[in-house]
């Protein structure tokens, strides 16, 4: 195995969108991807960190925010706070920041703040879809509509999500766009906006992605197909309030903010320098990694992300370099996975397609979840879970073949040795293979590891655990131990051996489960802590004491599972719901300026006709005092009042509301009354009061 002692690698998972209380399983792919891979290159000895977080900003953010009636940073807080929790439960253990902190708001100001220096910003004004119900711009996913280049429909202002397209898109494309908040057809309007030119790096990009040998083909295609159709430059600039304020990185930029893409992509970057801070209080740590050529930078991205991390962040990065002293590592590789779908659907939180990570936990170990996304990964083509693919790799895969075996081994040890390790003694032809086998498993599993082959890095594990099985069967020592106490000793010393390669081959994948068997081999430190290299010696001591074991898993029943889970899902809607309602009932709440704003006059009724063909309405004149005069009103009070009866009757008026005009005739205020059922009741004072008198 190749030492990689001094190689330092920075590990990139997609930060996920914080628009969900918890990720989805096809979300937590990419995390535990990275999570897995960082495991084993520090199984490797590598100097790896890692940097991802919550992707914060955006419209998804907003979209999701306005949905449920409460601020983005709310939103944001909440879901961050909980996705952390989660990470921890799922032993995910990246360098995990949100791009809505301070820190990275800094970081990217002062990155295009250079950028904008070197020449690669420019601002033009253009035609923007606005939406003149809602009074406002609306880019990206605010808009939806026909894509341009396969005619599907449904297609974001941002990206067209169809199998065969992918392409990234800008709202004014759309053909019959509609705006997400109301469904009207927006309008264009004129307003300036910031570019950045990447057209000025169609060169160097297309070198970059010609030389870099070991990117993935998919990733090559897509990436060479946009190259193909020539770098534009691209809008780094939006007219949202949530975001990062563009003016502090370009002057002039006053109420625009930072397009989401152009700033979480350089969050790998600001989460590193933070990690540098946090950990060293080093404003250089990140330097290390990212202004130097030797490191190697590992994306873990979903294939819809391809374009904005093999061109997008290298472009960015370009246009900086000049600024930073040293050039900028550029994406080394990346790791593209498919998607998960459930029952042939892709995942919905809305539609409630789905399973996600918090609910994921409740039913089973996270161990349990960890080993069933490593072993069905996504990595060709789209998958389909099914509960019936899960309970098999379960039960058979990790409880017949994994536990048992374990399990098996340590009563064998305790039943003949008392726990203790024995000693090894004259190898057959069969200890020979198996020793051979337990000493080739580590190289064979970093083979497919370094190829980001997943899928075959955990069935070489768990055919690795099969043919133990198999050594034991076929050596049956429970029948020698009368007679041939020295092989039963080689036999189970050799056994011992491999449950502490088991442990340490897995542990990237299931690290709880590998640190069990570690604990009760009795063996110092942790799994973890291994080298993967040595994972297949045979080194540990005759005479240790192994612990009592517990079975590590136990079988699942999928009936009982899905019951669970649908029970979990109910309650959280339940929940959800009410909080809903809690918010409806905030949202009601209006500040004293606003009730300050009305103007309400007390009058009198000094004539009232009825309008013809309206038999609800009536038409009133009302003296509403010297400064107001006389007012005209239509009042829907037909059925409540006689018109000649209201002469003379005092009444309480909103003076100041637009005029409107009923059926024809101008009302120009309109009066308070309360109704209940048959009823109207006129608000009046108690005491007589001149007209005219202000109601406050
Ligand atoms: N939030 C994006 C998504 O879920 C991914 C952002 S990756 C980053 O599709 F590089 F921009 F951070
Ligand atoms: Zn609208």
């Amino acid at each position: 195995m190749e030492d990689l002692t001094h190689q330092k690698y920075v590990i990139c998972p997609a930060w996920p969108y914080v628009n969900a209380p918890a990720p989805h399983l096809g979300t937590v792919l990419q995390l535990l991807g990275a999570d897995i891979y960082v495991r084993y290159l520090k199984l490797r000895g590598a100097d790896v960190i890692s940097a991802t977080g919550s992707d914060c900003h955006g419209t998804p953010i907003e979209v999701a925010a306005m949905q449920e009636g409460i601020t983005p940073k709310q939103l944001v807080e909440r879901n961050h706070n909980n996705i952390l929790k989660l990470l921890t439960k799922w032993n995910i253990d990246l360098n995990y920041s949100k791009t809505a902190n301070p820190f990275h708001y800094q970081w990217v100001q002062d990155f295009y703040h250079k950028c904008h220096k070197n020449g690669y910003i420019f601002a033009k004004e253009v035609e923007q879809l606005y939406c003149e119900h809602d009074k406002r711009f609306l880019p990206d996913r605010f808009v939806e509509g026909t894509c341009p280049h396969c005619n599907t429909s449904g297609a974001r202002g941002d990206q067209c999500d169809a199998p065969n397209c992918g392409k990234p898109l800008s709202p004014v494309e759309l053909i019959d766009p509609v705006c997400k908040i109301c469904g009207k057809p927006p309008v264009t309007k004129t307003t300036k906006q910031w570019y950045y030119d990447f057209s000025a790096f169609q060169e160097k990009l297309s070198t970059y992605i010609r030389q870099n040998k070991q990117l993935p083909e998919n990733a090559r295609k897509f990436s060479n197909h946009i190259l193909e159709d020539g770098l534009q430059p691209r809008t780094l600039t939006r007219d949202l309030d949530w975001g990062i304020p563009a003016d502090k990185a370009i002057a002039g930029a006053k109420g625009k903010s930072i397009y989401v893409w152009l700033e979480a992509v350089l969050g790998y970057v600001s989460a590193s320098a933070e990690l540098g801070m946090e950990l060293h209080n080093d404003s250089k740590f990140w330097e290390k990694y990212w202004l130097n050529q030797e490191t190697k930078t590992i994306f873990f991205i979903g294939k819809d992300n391809i374009f904005f991390h093999t061109l997008l962040l290298p472009g960015l990065l370009l246009g900086a370099e000049e600024s930073y002293g040293k050039p900028f590592v550029l994406p080394y590789n990346v790791s593209t996975t498919e998607f998960i779908l459930f029952n042939e659907l892709k995942f919905s939180k809305s539609q409630g397609i789905g399973i996600y990570i918090d609910d994921a936990a409740e039913l089973l170990p996270t161990d349990y979840w960890r080993y069933f996304i490593a072993a069905t990964r996504p990595e060709v083509k789209d998958t389909n879970f099914t509960w019936q693919d899960f309970e098999q790799r379960i039960n058979n895969d990790l409880n017949d073949v994994l536990g048992n075996y374990i399990h098996r081994i340590f009563v064998l040890l305790h039943k003949y040795f008392d726990g203790k390790i024995p000693e090894c003694h004259r190898l057959d032809d069969i200890d020979r293979d198996f020793v051979s086998t337990i000493h080739d498993v580590s190289e064979n599993v970093a083979d497919y590891f370094d190829r980001f082959e997943y899928k075959k890095a955990v069935s070489t594990m768990i055919d690795f655990a099969r043919s133990a099985n198999t050594y034991l069967s076929a050596k049956e020592p429970w029948k020698l131990i009368d007679s041939d106490q020295s092989a039963v000793e080689t036999i189970l010393s050799l056994c011992s051996q491999s449950l502490r390669t088991l442990a340490i081959v897995f542990s990237p994948i299931i690290p709880e489960t590998s640190e069990k068997i570690w604990k009760t081999l009795n063996l110092e430190g942790s799994a973890a802590e291994q080298k993967l290299d040595e994972a297949g010696k045979l080194i540990i001591q005759p005479g240790l004491v192994v612990n009592e074991s517990k079975p590590l898993f136990s079988k699942i029943d999928i009936k009982e599972l899905q019951k669970k889970l649908l029970k979990l899902m109910k309650t959280k809607s339940n929940d959800s719901k009410e909080e809903k309602n809690m918010s409806d009932q905030e949202s009601k709440i209006i500040p004293f300026e606003d009730f300050q704003k009305l103007d309400i006059r007390i009058g009198t009724i000094v004539s009232a006709e009825n309008i013809p063909k309206a038999n609800k309405l009536l038409k009133l004149r009302v003296d509403l005092g010297s400064e107001i005069g006389e007012r005209q009103l239509v009042a829907g009070i037909a059925p409540y009042r006689k018109s000649n009866d209201l002469i003379g009757q005092k009444i309480t008026v909103v003076v100041n509301l637009e005029p409107a005009t009923i059926r024809g005739v101008r009302s120009e205020g309109m009066l308070l009354a309360a109704v209940e059922g048959e009823k109207l009741g006129l608000i009046i004072s108690d005491i007589q009061v001149p007209n005219g008198t202000r109601v406050s």
